[in-house]
């Protein structure tokens, strides 16, 4: 009954995420190629599916609180709801493996980002978020990846994402590790404030959580 309810509200979620989409200010260019492809992340992995429409509202709690335009804003739920997208090129073998992974294995997942960037490559209406979704993991203190930016030399944008997406990956069921209380979770991200973590960005959650 539970899964029956949140399957449901999550595809009503979808509903009225296309219908905030379909407003005059965005074209149907943006609207219909989000739709295809999170469509297409849906039929690979329904928890990555899931996890993204998550991730792209704390993405848009964080920026409407750090009162960023209206703009900034929506790039930040767009970026967010595709940022894992490129996901669909990671093997399931890799992807859905409930064990620790190899050292090979974990460099492959490490791709997606440039996976994301790449699907939507030479889409018109989504140009505008590809530097925001390739540099979703990298970290504040320059050792992330795939360009190993430095601090604010990292997109804002990129940096909500990182925190948004930190905290639905500590406080979400997954084969490998069991989950954090929302507590345990914000706790993580103050402790790791500054070296993965935008301290700016983090101020804000912790507001919004508390
Ligand atoms: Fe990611």
């Amino acid at each position: 009954m539970t899964t029956f309810f949140i399957k449901n509200l999550f595809i009503l979620s979808f509903c009225s995420l296309l219908l905030s989409l379909s407003s005059a200010a965005y074209p149907s260019c943006e609207n219909d190629s989000v739709t295809v492809a999170l469509n297409s992340l849906k039929l690979k992995d329904v928890n990555s599916f899931e996890h993204s429409f998550r991730v792209a509202k704390l993405s848009e709690d964080i920026a409407n609180k750090m009162n960023l335009n209206k703009e900034t804003i929506h790039s930040a739920k767009i970026s967010a709801l595709l940022h894992d997208i490129g996901k669909i090129g990671i093997p399931d073998a890799i992807l859905k493996k409930t064990s620790s992974l190899t050292k090979e294995e974990y460099e492959k997942i490490k791709k997606h980002p440039l996976m994301s960037e790449l699907i939507i490559t030479k889409v018109k209406c989504l140009e505008k978020y590809k530097k925001y979704i390739r540099n979703h993991h990298e970290r504040y203190d320059g050792k992330g990846y795939p360009d190993g930016l430095l601090g604010d030399n990292i997109p804002l944008i990129s940096r909500i994402i990182t925190v948004a997406d930190s905290f639905d990956a500590m406080t979400s069921d997954r084969p490998y590790k069991k989950k954090m209380t929302n507590e345990e979770a914000v706790a993580e991200l103050i402790k790791n404030t500054k070296t993965q973590f935008d301290p700016k960005v983090v101020d804000v959650f912790v507001k919004i959580k508390h």
